[in-house]
């Protein structure tokens, strides 16, 4: 109980304006009292909330994770969009629309938690836009079958909810409760990437052939979805002090190897590696060594389809400027008229 109430003490001088921060002697002992709630309130488990005191580092790594999260899952949309119009069914084409719609809420859940933090959605589109922060590199890979759409489905939606689950309980309270409803969403999205592939699996041997192709491409870029090795991963330790990071890169990496197996068995498909095996001894399944001179190289913006992705990306920010300007247009006209309320959802 001491520790909420120290956090209290903090949050309510905060709120109070009590802090000058003009360098006084009074100021530091203000910010030393307050990072010392901080500090309890995470140990706490406690949720740090926007108008919290939080310090510098906290809030400049949340944006940048934030951030990268949100250009991915509105650079995400491409590859697939890529399939809807050749879709091979009407139920197959509504899934997918339905599907690469899901990918541009998550994308507005996320950009508003940026806002949160006091960083706005045109200065954090810009640095995607200039190459300033990055998404994640899977995205730089094509979409070269209809197969495709059900691998990334089962691998790269289901990497992303293994990444994501434990980030429900991440300590920023609207980063967390975006994710919990991303996280339902994200599990209907890797349901039909499996379901798809299950078709095409049990299809001609063509299809067969088609399913173990996409997944042979997508395996190992899914894997290297959760990051570099633990030993090389810059931001890991001090994420998972501040309690945004629950798990390691390497520990995700392993529980969703663990998970995918048995699945590519249910599915009557070959994961692309002849070094993976049960350890009866971890409990766990070794796998090969991925190449993370692919992954370095696509990273710095090599991959096949980097180029491509960025330059549609800019060219759908053109064109829908018409369309942001008529949203504030409308929002300004309603406020004036004191039609308030809402008018930004509008
Ligand atoms: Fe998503
Ligand atoms: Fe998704």
């Amino acid at each position: 109980m001491a520790t909420a109430a120290t956090h209290q003490t903090a949050r309510t001088l905060a709120q109070d304006g009590q802090d000058g921060q003009d360098g006084t002697q009074a100021d530091v002992d203000d910010t030393a009292a307050y990072e010392r709630a901080f500090d309890a309130a995470v140990a706490a488990d406690e949720r740090v909330e926007p108008r919290d005191w939080m310090p510098d580092a906290y809030r400049a790594t949340l944006v940048r994770q934030i951030a990268q999260h949100a250009h991915s899952e509105i650079i995400g949309m491409q590859p697939e969009a890529n399939w809807i119009t050749r879709a091979p069914s009407l139920r197959r084409k509504a899934i997918l629309m339905a599907k690469v719609q899901d990918e541009a809420g998550h994308g507005l859940y996320l950009y508003s938690a940026a806002e949160t933090l006091g960083t706005g959605r045109e200065e954090l589109l810009d640095k995607l836009h200039t190459g300033r922060q990055k998404y994640s590199s899977i995205f730089n890979y094509p979409t070269l079958t209809w197969a495709d759409v059900g691998a990334i489905g089962w691998l790269v939606d289901g990497a992303a909810i293994t990444n994501q689950v434990p980030l429900c309980r991440c300590s920023y309270g609207p980063y967390a409760r975006a994710m919990v409803r991303i996280c339902k969403e994200e599990s209907f999205h890797q349901r039909q990437g499996y379901e798809l592939l299950l078709a095409l699996s049990r299809g001609t041997p063509e299809q067969h052939a088609m399913a173990q192709d996409a997944v042979d491409r997508w395996w190992w870029p899914s894997l290297m979805m959760f990051g570099p090795p633990d030993d090389e991963s810059a931001h890991s330790a001090q994420s998972m002090a501040w309690k945004i990071k629950r798990h390691s890169n390497d520990e995700l990496r392993q529980r969703f190897v663990d998970i995918c197996v048995p699945q590519a068995e249910s599915l009557g498909l070959t994961l692309p590696d002849p070094d993976l095996r049960w350890n009866e001894e971890r409990e766990h399944h070794d796998f090969g060594p991925i190449d993370w001179t692919e992954f370095w190289d696509v990273l710095k913006g090599n991959g096949p389809c980097n180029e491509q992705r960025i330059t549609q990306r800019r060219r759908a920010h053109d064109e829908g400027a018409w369309v942001r300007e008529a949203a504030s247009a409308y929002a300004a006209k309603h406020s004036a008229s004191g039609a308030g309320r809402g008018v930004e959802q509008a």
